[in-house]
């Protein structure tokens, strides 16, 4: 299993069967009906990623009441994991519950092209290339919505995952957009591909800065913020 092409907004999510501190899994059997968010870390007791996998198990109650199963990957084995999580559980206060892929070999980071080319320092012990920190959000489709690329040395936002899986599923239900730094209960952006005349009677309280600039409210509980 490798990347041939690469991937984008919008590729299936390539499938795989790997073992994860929860047990073996196939990834699309995982997926299953779910919003899934991959993310992926360098190494196990390394502090950055410590510190955001203790961050991820704190938060798992949000993502799971917006449908989205967490699945974390790191390039060692899993009984290595399965020590971490109780450093991890101990430092965080977490209940690390969500399953996290041995990836050793690096294969599931190859076919999905997590593996860091840029910096030349951020290799393991034998000189083979970490993984960086990835995140892939992807929808009950198996279409990957967002992808993001962190280097190993700038730790990840739980929020900000949170707020796009917001953006993503609100946007899919009400025909909007998000603007710059929305949070649920912000003004959203009518929809460019609904022309005026029809999206003044889906917004009643549209209003329009320029033609192609049409903002309406979408009150919290109107968004999957709502759970
Ligand atoms: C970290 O998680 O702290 C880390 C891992 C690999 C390289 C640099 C930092």
């Amino acid at each position: 299993m490798s990347a041939t092409t690469p991937l984008r907004l919008g590729s299936i999510a390539p499938n795989f069967d790997a073992e994860t501190t929860t047990g073996p899994i196939n990834f699309h059997e995982f997926i299953g009906d779910n919003w899934v968010i991959l993310f992926s870390h360098p190494e196990d007791y390394t502090p950055v990623c410590t510190t955001e996998l203790g961050a991820f198990a704190k938060l798992e109650p949000e993502f799971t009441k917006r449908g989205v199963k967490l699945i974390g990957l790191s390039a060692n084995t899993i009984e290595s994991h399965g020590g971490w999580i109780k450093d991890i559980d101990e430092i965080s206060g977490s209940q690390l519950k969500f399953p996290i892929i041995g990836d050793k070999e690096r294969k599931v980071a190859l076919a999905y092209d997590m593996i860091d080319h840029q910096d030349a320092t951020n290799v393991d012990s034998k000189g083979v290339a970490f993984t960086i920190r990835s995140v892939f959000i992807i929808d009950p489709k198996k279409t990957i919505r967002t992808i993001l690329s962190y280097p190993a040395s700038t730790g990840r936002n739980t929020a900000e995952v949170l707020r796009i899986v917001d953006s993503l599923q609100t946007g899919d239900k009400n025909k909007v957009t998000t603007p710059i730094n929305w949070v649920p209960g912000d003004d959203v952006i009518v929809h460019p591909t609904i022309k005026t005349e029809e999206a003044r009677k889906i917004f009643p309280k549209m209003t329009v800065v320029k033609p192609y600039l049409r903002f309406t409210p979408l009150p919290k509980e109107d968004t999957s913020a709502n759970v």
